[in-house]
């Protein structure tokens, strides 16, 4: 009997489809019995569990309740369970799950939402490894490290894992997210102790996924869905005391840059609707949140199609010099749109968003970020190259001249603006004079905050299949390395401007360093430290206050490095009485 006792492959997509899979396994081993944990699935055969799921199974499921199971937008009906399955299975019974989260802030927000659901199914949440039931890692593919990490990790949950195979309630173990989609059964393979795996369009399915597990089988769900969003699933906010909460607007990419696995992983490019965005933007503000930052693969891509527009055939402005690799789209709830609907829900509320393409930046967006005092003046604009030959083998859409004349145009049309990107050193062919203009643009634009890595080949991306990875490691660690001092020195001096000036800070808490001190975000995202004293409150002159997390102060800049602020605190303010200082 081949392993996969039942396997639905599906192709959904077009060209970008990657294949999808919806899978139980039983034991490699023993082919007729389950996987992974042997010894606590002998003591459920005891129970007569097994048994009875064994034989439900066996003359169970037909291909269209694996249809049904595989429709990412259904949540297991608790009311009608699949047929090998009892409502029973599929409640968490109050065992504990202890959620790690690995990669970007996609995957925390991931996290949330996969614990919203199981919390909905009576799963409770653990901060202690120790006492956990369940333990799901929510994981990333963007380069090989980060892969490292997540198979270091396993190897550690094993021991973990062998110790509970002698107790009565068995550790479950899954994996979430990039890694589960991009690698599939071979987690499965590799990893006998990994019971389940989901897919970041899977997550609804975590509680029928772990009822399986439950049984001893192996059991995953990496579907990629053109039009799951989790829309109607809240992320339950962790830290009560939280001053800011991210609200994920989009997923996923269509912009198959050469060197990037996230349109294999994350799927194709998709908008929540308007609506329901501000529905949890609403939500946290009365919950008295000051900062929302959306959030999505290609936020400024933003398309809400979910109405009928009468503007459908209104073709979308893209910034100047910038193409696409995809079919111009047409019509839909621009970004434009929605920051301006986010921004008025409350004034006091600051707006950022990221992580945008700097080919969706048209006038509007750049006027409305002018404009409204509540959205920071900060863009991350990822340039991940300053050399036009190498833009062009990463299939960006633009060349170095476009992008800097996309950084005039920006800086014109929002004085004062923060500026952030991304670089990639050593892709495909990079030769020393690709490297030394990346370093110019770096010089050129001074950008206040970046994120430098050096290149890691991905399976699956057209580099992969078309280009070679000629840079050897230690010249791509030299040139890491290089960008990264010119970026410090850089972002040092353009932080230095801001000396001497004052400036609107949202406070976060006490400095980590220091319990004399606070801590908290100017606009541009800098983090700024100040001494926590006794200051006054410009809206009640008669009392002198101290800031607490939440607060808006006015600071003085006192001292600058590359990545900090640091100032005296002249008093609490509010976001509308603050206007524009320096
Ligand atoms: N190797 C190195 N860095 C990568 N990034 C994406 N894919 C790779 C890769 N294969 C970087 C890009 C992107 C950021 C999120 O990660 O700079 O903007
Ligand atoms: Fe990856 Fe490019 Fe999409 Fe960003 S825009 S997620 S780098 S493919």
């Amino acid at each position: 009997m081949h392993p996969l006792q039942c396997v639905l492959q599906t192709q959904r997509w077009g060209p970008l489809a990657s294949v999808s899979w919806l899978l139980l396994r039983t034991c490699r081993a023993c082919s007729s019995i389950p996987s992974t944990a042997c010894a606590s699935v002998e003591r459920q055969q005891e129970d007569g569990i097994w048994k009875d799921f064994s034989s439900r199974l066996a003359s169970g499921p037909t291909f269209q309740h694996f249809l049904r199971a595989s429709a990412p937008q259904e949540e297991p009906d608790m009311e009608d369970p699949p047929p090998y399955l009892t409502v029973d299975e599929l409640l968490g019974k109050q065992r504990k799950v202890y959620l790690e989260t690995y990669g970007c802030q996609m995957n925390v927000n991931d996290t949330e939402i996969a614990w919203s659901i199981l919390q909905k199914s009576g799963y409770l949440r653990t901060r202690n490894l120790q006492e956990a039931d369940v333990i799901l890692l929510v994981t990333c593919s963007i380069r090989e490290k980060a892969e490292q990490t997540i198979w270091n990790r396993l190897h550690q949950l094993k021991a973990l894992k062998t110790k509970r195979l002698r107790s009565r309630v068995p550790l479950r173990i899954g994996i979430l997210g990039c890694m589960a989609e991009r690698l599939k059964e071979e987690i499965l393979n590799r990893e006998k102790m990994v019971d389940i795996l989901a897919g970041p369009d899977a997550y609804r399915d975590l509680p029928r996924l772990l009822a399986v597990a439950d049984s001893g089988q192996q059991a995953a769900n990496v579907l990629l869905s053109l039009d799951e969003t989790y829309a109607d699933v809240m992320p339950v906010q962790t830290s009560p005391s939280a001053t800011s909460a991210f609200v994920s607007i989009m997923r996923g990419c269509d912009n198959m840059c050469s060197y990037c696995i996230v349109p294999f992983t994350r799927g194709r490019e998709r908008s929540r609707p308007v609506a329901s965005i501000l529905e949890e933007v609403r939500k946290l503000s009365e919950q008295g949140l000051k900062e929302v930052t959306l959030l999505g693969q290609n936020v400024n891509s933003f398309r809400d199609s979910s109405e009928v527009q009468f503007n459908n055939a209104v073709s979308t402005n893209l910034s100047r010099g910038f193409s696409t690799n995809y079919k111009p789209k047409q019509g839909g709830l621009r970004f434009a749109h929605l920051l301006d609907q986010v921004s008025r829900v409350d004034p006091e509320m600051r707006i950022r968003f990221t992580s945008p393409h700097p080919k969706d930046f048209p006038d509007e967006v750049l006027q409305l970020i002018h404009e409204r005092d509540n959205i920071c003046k900060q863009i991350h604009l990822p340039a991940q190259s300053g050399s036009s030959r190498v833009l062009e083998a990463m299939r960006r859409g633009y060349s170095r001249e476009a992008y800097m004349e996309l950084i005039r145009h920006i800086r014109e049309s929002i004085p004062g603006v923060s500026l952030s990107s991304d670089f990639i050193a050593g892709f495909c062919g990079e030769t020393e004079e690709d490297h030394l203009q990346t370093v110019s643009l770096l010089r050129e634009v001074q950008y206040n905050m970046g994120f430098l890595f050096a290149y890691s080949m991905r399976q699956k991306t057209r580099a992969y299949h078309r280009l070679k990875d000629d840079v050897p490691e230690e010249v791509k660690l030299r040139r890491l390395e290089e960008l990264i001092t010119v970026f410090r020195e850089e972002a040092t001096k353009a932080n230095m401007t801001s000396v001497g000036c004052t400036q609107l800070v949202l406070v976060e808490g006490h400095s980590k360093r220091s319990a004399s001190d606070l801590c908290g975000r100017n606009d541009g995202n800098l983090k700024v430290i100040f001494p926590d004293v006794e200051m006054e409150d410009v809206n009640n002159s008669e009392v002198r206050v101290r800031a607490q997390p939440g607060d808006y102060v006015l600071v003085k800049i006192t001292s600058t490095s590359s990545q900090t602020l640091k100032g005296h605190v002249l008093c609490r303010t509010t976001l509308k009485d603050s206007s524009a200082y320096c």
